[in-house]
C-alpha cells in the first residue's frame, strides 16, 4: 500500500496524499461525509467524545464525530493530504480564506498579547481586518528589514504573504523568520500553492490558503486551509468549532481531487504567465510588468520559490481610465475578481480586491493583475493585445 506519509516526491503526494485507507475500504475515491450528526453509543462517551473535540483535539482512532462544526472526516482527509504537501503535521480547513485568518488571528491573541506585525503588501481582504482592528488587533506595518525592530514584547503575530497579491513581491522567508525571534510567523501561501514553495522549511509556524484559488482550481469553491504544527492546530480547531467556521464536506471533497492536479495546472499556468509577462515588457502601452520571472532581486526564485508562478500584474500608461478600458475590452480574458483558476481573469486590485487599503499602500492606479489560466498563451496574447489596442 502507498504511504503517503513517506517523503516521495510533490507530484506522488498531491495524487495519493490522504487515501492510504481507502482500499481497504474497498473504494477508490474517497467517501464524502455529510452527516452534521452521529449517533452517539452512550451519554457518557458522547460526552467525552464533544469535550476532546470542542477543545480542539483531534478525533481518536475509531472516536464519535458528535457534530459536523467539531470533526468531518472529509474534510479531514483533505487536510491531511494538504499537511503532506505543505511538509506540517497537521493542517486545519475552513469555509473561506478569511474564516482561516480570523481563526489565525483570533488564535494568535487569545493569551491577550494583541500587536500584530504585517508587511505589505497584503491581500486587500487581509489588509482590511487588520488596518480596522475588527478583532481586536493593533498593527504595524513594516518592511521585512523592519520585523526585527518592529516586533514589541506584546507581538502576537508577523504577516506577510510571498508572492504577494497583487504585485508579487518576493520576501526572504529565512530572513524574516530569524527577524521574528519567539514570535509565531504567518505566510500566506496562496499565491505559490505548496507546488512552489513550502514556507514551512523556512521558518513558517502558520501557512494560509485562500483554497478558493488554486487549490480548488476551477472557481467553483470557497474555502481556507491552515498548514501547521499539531499544537497549532489544536488552537484553530478550537476556534473553529466555537465560531462556526468550518469547512462544508462537500468543498473538501472537490479541493482534495483538486490536489491531485494542482502540480500540472501550477505548471503549465506558470509557463503561460511567463510568456505573457515577457510579451507584456515589449507593449508600448505598458509601463511596468510585475512577474517573478522578471524581478527577482534578492534571487529567491530558485532558492525559496520553485517556479514564479500563474499571477501577474502589469501598469499600463494612462492610469485608472485606461486600465479600465483595457479590462473592459478582454474578451477571452474574464473580467472578474479571484486566482489560480483553469480560466484567465483580469481585474483592477485598487478598485476592487485592493481597494479598501489605505491610500500609501493601495497598488497604482494603472495596475492591473491578470491570473493565467490553461489556454493557449497564444490566445491570451492575442486577446490582450486587442484590449491594449482600445486605449
Ligand atoms: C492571497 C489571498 N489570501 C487570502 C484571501 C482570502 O480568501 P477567501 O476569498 O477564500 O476568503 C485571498 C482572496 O482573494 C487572497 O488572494
Amino acid at each position: 500500500m502507498f504511504d503517503a506519509s513517506a517523503m516521495t516526491a510533490l507530484d506522488t503526494r498531491a495524487v495519493h496524499a490522504g487515501r492510504d485507507d481507502l482500499a481497504g475500504l474497498g473504494v477508490h475515491v474517497p467517501p464524502i461525509d455529510l452527516s452534521t450528526t452521529n449517533p452517539l453509543p452512550s451519554v457518557g462517551d458522547g460526552g467525552d467524545a464533544y469535550e476532546t473535540l470542542a477543545t480542539g483535539n483531534p478525533l481518536p482512532a475509531g472516536g464519535n464525530a458528535v457534530y459536523q462544526r467539531l470533526w468531518n472526516p472529509t474534510v479531514a482527509r483533505f487536510e491531511t493530504a494538504l499537511a503532506h504537501l505543505e511538509e506540517t503535521t497537521d493542517a486545519v480547513a475552513f469555509a473561506s480564506g478569511m474564516a482561516a485568518l480570523t481563526a489565525c488571528l483570533l488564535a494568535a491573541t487569545r493569551d491577550g498579547n494583541r500587536h500584530v506585525v504585517a508587511v505589505r503588501p497584503l491581500y486587500g481582504g487581509t489588509d482590511h481586518v487588520l488596518a480596522t482592528g475588527l478583532l481586536g488587533t493593533t498593527v504595524t506595518w513594516a518592511h521585512p528589514h523592519q520585523v526585527a525592530t518592529a516586533v514589541r514584547p506584546d507581538t502576537a503575530l508577523v504577516v506577510v504573504e510571498t508572492p504577494a497579491n497583487p504585485t508579487l513581491d518576493l520576501v526572504d522567508l529565512d530572513a524574516l523568520a530569524a527577524a521574528c525571534g519567539d514570535v509565531p510567523l504567518l505566510v500566506d501561501n496562496t499565491v505559490a500553492t505548496p507546488v512552489l514553495q513550502q514556507p514551512a522549511r523556512h521558518g513558517a509556524t502558520l501557512v494560509l490558503h485562500s483554497a478558493t484559488k488554486s487549490i480548488g482550481g476551477h472557481g467553483d469553491v470557497l474555502a481556507g486551509v491552515v498548514a501547521c504544527d499539531a499544537g497549532w492546530a489544536t488552537r484553530l480547531r478550537q476556534v473553529r468549532a466555537l465560531t462556526g467556521a468550518i469547512l462544508h464536506p462537500l468543498g473538501a471533497y472537490l479541493l482534495h481531487r483538486g490536489l491531485q492536479t494542482l502540480p500540472l495546472r501550477v505548471r503549465a499556468q506558470q509557463a503561460g504567465a511567463e510568456k505573457l509577462a515577457a510579451w507584456l515588457t515589449g507593449h508600448p502601452a505598458v509601463a511596468r510588468v510585475h512577474h517573478p520571472s522578471l524581478d527577482d532581486p534578492a534571487g529567491l526564485v530558485g532558492r525559496q520559490l520553485r517556479g514564479t508562478g500563474s499571477l501577474l500584474a502589469f501598469e499600463v500608461r494612462g492610469g485608472a481610465p485606461a486600465a479600465a478600458t483595457v479590462a473592459a475590452a478582454c474578451q477571452l480574458i474574464t473580467h472578474a475578481v479571484s486566482l489560480g483558476g483553469v480560466d484567465t481573469l483580469i481585474q483592477h486590485p485598487a478598485s476592487l480586491t485592493h481597494r479598501p487599503v489605505a491610500g500609501e499602500a493601495k497598488p497604482a492606479p494603472g495596475l492591473l493583475r491578470v491570473s493565467v489560466g490553461l489556454e493557449d498563451p497564444d490566445d491570451l496574447r492575442a486577446d490582450l493585445a486587442q484590449a491594449l489596442d482600445t486605449i
